[in-house]
């Protein structure tokens, strides 16, 4: 059974109750967002071969600090990064450490900042200098898929819609969904109600209503979808070792459809764009 409540009156994830938030909510959100977009537009300088992860992890701190920000995944279930940095194979939650960035790297970034309290959610994909053909169509295709997500991210849709939007665009080019993660809500709690799949049948799941926070973080795999965890308890890599990649927005569904938290202030979100549209 599905319940909507009042986003102020629910300090606790409750299954299958979806938080409805209000104009305070979005204006919450707008800021938080808009401060995670800076961070990785920041980071975009400093992804160079011979670059540790460690040293964008530090930015990304320091930035948080110097903004009046925290990020959310400090001390979240033992996480003590700021970030995550997910290179090559590693799908997502790879731990930045000292080991430096190659030539031909992809890499995705995801960060957390917590602003009044509000959950700004976003990762993009960053390319090591020169990059091959084929980790150029994985990124641009998982693009496309947050897109496709996205534009079925309104009232009238369910979330299998946006789920099947994801899959029917990835698949469509050969690729896989990783099926052990999932888009989450989240407002002033980190992960809320309702989980996004980025797999799924059209009509099934959620009715999407105006007021819904939500992130939608497509995993897209040139192999199988299917995933491992490494002994550290985070890192989770494919299990055939082809690339993967992801790209997350954190967005709200409004009255016609839904606003965008997490968009880049300099239009670098998709780092391709400059290269394959020149
Ligand atoms: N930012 C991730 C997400 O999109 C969560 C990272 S949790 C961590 O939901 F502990 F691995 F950092
Ligand atoms: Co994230
Ligand atoms: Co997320």
């Amino acid at each position: 059974m599905i319940t909507y409540v009042d986003a102020s009156n629910k300090a606790r994830r409750t299954p299958g109750v979806i938080p409805v938030h209000g104009s305070e909510g979005f204006e919450g959100m707008r800021k938080a967002g808009n401060l995670t977009a800076q961070a990785l537009d920041i980071l975009t300088e400093y992804v160079e071969p011979g670059v540790p992860t460690a040293k964008l992890d530090q930015i990304a701190y320091e930035f948080a600090r110097d903004n009046g920000a925290v990020p959310a995944t400090i001390f979240y279930k033992g996480y003590r990064h700021s970030l995550c940095t997910s290179i090559n194979h590693v799908v997502c939650h790879g731990i930045p450490d000292e080991r430096p960035l190659r030539d031909g790297d992809i890499v995705n970034i995801d960060l957390t900042l917590v602003v009044d309290g509000w959950h700004g959610d976003s990762s993009r994909m960053y390319a090591v200098g020169e990059i091959s053909r084929k980790a150029e169509r994985l990124i641009e295709v998982t693009y496309d898929c947050l897109e496709a997500g996205i534009a079925a991210a309104r009232p009238g849709n369910t979330t299998g819609d946006i789920g099947a939007a994801i899959q029917g665009l990835a698949e469509a080019e050969r690729m896989s969904v990783v099926r052990d993660f999932v888009g989450h809500g989240l407002g002033k709690l980190f992960h809320d109600e309702p989980n996004i799949l980025h797999f799924g049948t059209p009509g099934t799941g959620v009715p999407l209503k105006p007021g819904m926070i939500f992130t939608i973080e497509p995993m897209i795999n040139l192999g199988r979808p299917h995933v491992k965890i490494l002994s550290d308890g985070w890192t989770a890599v494919t299990r055939d070792r082809t690339l993967s990649a992801q790209c997350e927005h954190s967005i709200g569904i409004t009255e016609t459809g839904c606003e965008i938290f997490t968009g880049s202030p300099g239009g670098l979100f998709n780092p391709l764009a400059s290269r394959t549209k020149a």
